[in-house]
Parts: C-alpha cells; sequence; structure tokens
C-alpha cells in the first residue's frame, strides 16, 4: 500500500506544479504517476473488501458448524478489514482524490474442513500483506 503520507506529498506537488504552469513534460511525467497512484489506491481498497468479505463468510460458515469462539474471531477480522478500506476512502475524500470502488467477487464459502479453511484465511492474509 502507498503510505498516505507519500500519496498525499505528491497530491500537493503536482497541484502546485499545475497551479504554477512548471515545464510541460515534468506535468506529464507526475500526471502518469498520479494515475498510477489512483489506480494502486482504489485496488488497495478493493482488497480490504475482499478480505472483509472472506472473513465474514469465514464466521458464517462458523457459526453454522456452531464454533462460535472462531465464528467471532472471524466477524471481527471482517469488521477491521472494512475499518481500513472506510480508512482508505476517509483519506481520499479528505484528500480530494479520486475513489472508485470495484465489484467484488463472491468469497469462498465452502471448505471442506476447519483446516483447509484457516489455509484460505492465511493464504489470503499473505497475499494481501505482500501488496502493501
Ligand atoms: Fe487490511
Amino acid at each position: 500500500m502507498i503510505p498516505p503520507s507519500l500519496l498525499q506529498n505528491t497530491w500537493r506537488r503536482l497541484t502546485v506544479s499545475a497551479n504554477t504552469k512548471t515545464i510541460r513534460r515534468t506535468l506529464s511525467s507526475r500526471t502518469d504517476t498520479v494515475a498510477k497512484m489512483h489506480q494502486l489506491f482504489n485496488s488497495q481498497i478493493t482488497k480490504e473488501m475482499n478480505a472483509s468479505q472472506l472473513y465474514l463468510s469465514a464466521s458464517i460458515w462458523f457459526s453454522e458448524k456452531e464454533l462460535t469462539g472462531m465464528a467471532d474471531f472471524a466477524l471481527n477480522e471482517s469488521l477491521e478489514e472494512r475499518t481500513h478500506a472506510l480508512e482508505l476512502i476517509d483519506f481520499g475524500l479528505k484528500l480530494g482524490f479520486p475513489v472508485d470502488l470495484e465489484a467484488l467477487p463472491a468469497p469462498n464459502a465452502h471448505w471442506p474442513s476447519i483446516e483447509a479453511l484457516w489455509v484460505d484465511l492465511l493464504e489470503a492474509e499473505k497475499k494481501n500483506s505482500a501488496s502493501l
């Protein structure tokens, strides 16, 4: 994930450059950077929402098997991941950075065993951590 301070500073620099009408080629280069940052920013929101959906699905699966402790844990994780997405959205709105929500695929909902479910969650965590 792009550190919020880096995003904010780059956006400010671009705004200052645009306002002062500095070298056009430099501005064009920075515009490409901002477009890439925009894509990465929105992609990270989608990843956080996907993680939230997966944990919610896991919570439902645990609940159906009356594994209430695991269900509660997964539900809390789902809410935490959703909070991450909301914090990014809030940051984008405060900065005036475009926020575009993307479609979410249905999360996995059928696991053959508890172990398979936890492996799925672990792999999702590894994948999400790698994108930060
Ligand atoms: Fe997260």
